[in-house]
């Protein structure tokens, strides 16, 4: 680097960690460059400064850079920034690469990765890496990373078998009783069990039961998941590190009864969840069918369903505990993929708990038992025929 373009570097800079000073900076070769400080850029550099690397953002205005910016990164101009690393992530769009232009000897021999994804197909007659090379001829162009998204690449991989199972189970549990909860209102506001469903709500209904066997077996994956987390060599790995760093530094933790408490209430609720929901299941194979009264096999499938239905919610609402009101919780202003498969059951209970209360119940339980409203004042040719 030549003393022009330290003093540029230092210029421009604007350290962003108070501790900036005092860290060592890392060698040239573990130094990286961002160019663009949007949502690509700035995820980029944070698992980047992550995994250990120095990482300098290239921007537009490296003095009023966001205060989103990872901490310990620093932000230059693009000249400065290009100087301070052999291997420069373009997080840029594509119709801005002409700002790199001036810069062509500056990136002569470097490494410029192009992150670019286009909005349609065929938007352009080459290739944006292409289209970045022949901008910057001097440059080494590779494409990568531009299947990965910032939102993912922030968030870190998610365990598809812990959280995909559950979910998926919770929401087709909900699926189930949400049709019968329909057809209740339906009811009552027609004011008579006399008149067919619409098709859709029929069919929803007639599915029932293989929605309900099928979310049985997403909830059997989770909880068998949840068995061997224990086993997995990674689970022991970091039990084991951490337990040898409390030695080594000497440190005392402290046993936590609030988590311990929470860990012990949404396990509890979820093997009593889980118990029911085979249940349903066994009272749903045929063999046993038969042996049910028509009273015995509803009380199972409806109440106790029900039940199995407000068990597993408040399984996950514990899980969340107080993490609901946390802000750090809700990354990218969105909450997570547990808060929002509360949604759908939390709506089939409460409105089932205005189904049974007293009035309400009273009014449905003599509309099955064949009561109409204004049945005297009704034409008979009103009335749609059950059998079509
Ligand atoms: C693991 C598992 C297995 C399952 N297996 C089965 C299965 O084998 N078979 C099955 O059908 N479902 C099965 N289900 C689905 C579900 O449990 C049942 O359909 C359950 O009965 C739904 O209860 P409900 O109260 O929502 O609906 P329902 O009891 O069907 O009631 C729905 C609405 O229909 C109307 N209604 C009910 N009874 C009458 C009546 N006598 N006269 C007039 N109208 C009436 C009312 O408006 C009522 O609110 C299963 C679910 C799971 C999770
Ligand atoms: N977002 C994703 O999930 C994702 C995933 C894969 C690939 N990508 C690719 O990554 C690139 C960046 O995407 P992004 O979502 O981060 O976009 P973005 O949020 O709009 O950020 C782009 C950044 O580019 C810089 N910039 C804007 N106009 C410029 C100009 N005229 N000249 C120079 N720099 C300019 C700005 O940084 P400064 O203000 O600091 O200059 C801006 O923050 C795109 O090519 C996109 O296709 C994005
Ligand atoms: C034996 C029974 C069960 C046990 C031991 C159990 C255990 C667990 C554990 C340990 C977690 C946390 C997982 C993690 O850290 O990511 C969890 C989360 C969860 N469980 Fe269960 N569970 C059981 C049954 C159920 C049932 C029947 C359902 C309902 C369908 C359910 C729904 C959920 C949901 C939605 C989550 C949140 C998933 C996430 O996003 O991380 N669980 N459960």
């Amino acid at each position: 680097m030549t003393g022009q373009e330290r003093s540029e570097e230092k210029s421009e800079c604007v350290s962003l960690s108070p501790m900036m000073e005092a860290v060592p900076a890392p060698p040239e070769s573990e130094r990286v460059c961002v160019f663009g400080t949007g949502d690509m850029g700035r995820s980029l550099g944070l698992r980047l400064l992550q995994a250990g690397y120095g990482v300098v953002f290239g921007s537009r205005r490296p003095h009023s850079s966001s205060s989103l910016i990872p901490h310990g990164a620093q932000v230059l101009g693009h000249a400065a920034a290009s100087q301070s690393a052999h291997l420069i992530f373009i997080a840029v769009q594509r119709e801005h690469y002409d700002f790199l232009v001036p810069l062509a000897n500056q990136l002569k021999g470097k490494v410029l990765v192009d992150l670019s994804n286009n909005l349609r197909k065929n938007q352009y007659p080459e290739a944006n890496a292409e289209y970045l090379q022949s901008l910057v001829p001097g440059a080494e162009v590779v494409k990568g990373f531009n299947t990965l998204s910032a939102w993912s690449l922030q968030n870190g991989p998610s365990d598809a078998n812990r959280q995909v199972c559950p979910i998926v189970s919770l929401i087709m549990l909900s699926l189930c009783y949400l049709p019968g909860v329909l057809a209740s209102f339906l009811q009552l506001y027609r004011g008579t069990k006399y008149r067919r469903f619409p098709d859709w709500l029929d069919r929803w209904m007639l599915c029932r039961k293989q929605l309900g066997l099928l979310a049985l077996g997403f909830a059997f994956l989770h909880v068998l998941y949840t068995l061997i987390i224990p086993i997995r060599y990674y689970v022991r790995f970091k039990a084991t590190e951490r337990t040898v760093s409390v030695i080594r530094e000497n440190r005392t933790t402290q046993f936590d009864t609030t988590t311990a408490w929470r860990g012990d209430s949404y396990l509890s609720l979820g093997i009593l969840g889980f118990g029911l929901y085979v249940l349903l299941g066994i009272t749903s194979l045929p063999s046993v069918i038969n042996t049910l009264s028509w009273r015995e096999f509803s009380f199972i499938q409806s109440k106790l369903g029900h039940l199995t239905l407000l068990l597993c919610t408040a399984h996950t609402y514990l899980y969340g505990w107080n993490r609901f009101l946390s802000s750090s919780t809700y990354k990218w202003y969105t909450p997570p993929g547990y808060m929002l498969c509360l949604v759908l059951p939390s709506v089939v209970l409460l409105l089932k708990l205005l189904l049974i209360t007293p009035c309400v119940d009273r009014t449905i339980t003599r509309i099955r038992q064949g009561w109409e409203r204004g049945a005297d004042q009704r034409n008979p040719k009103d009335s749609q025929p059950l059998i079509p």
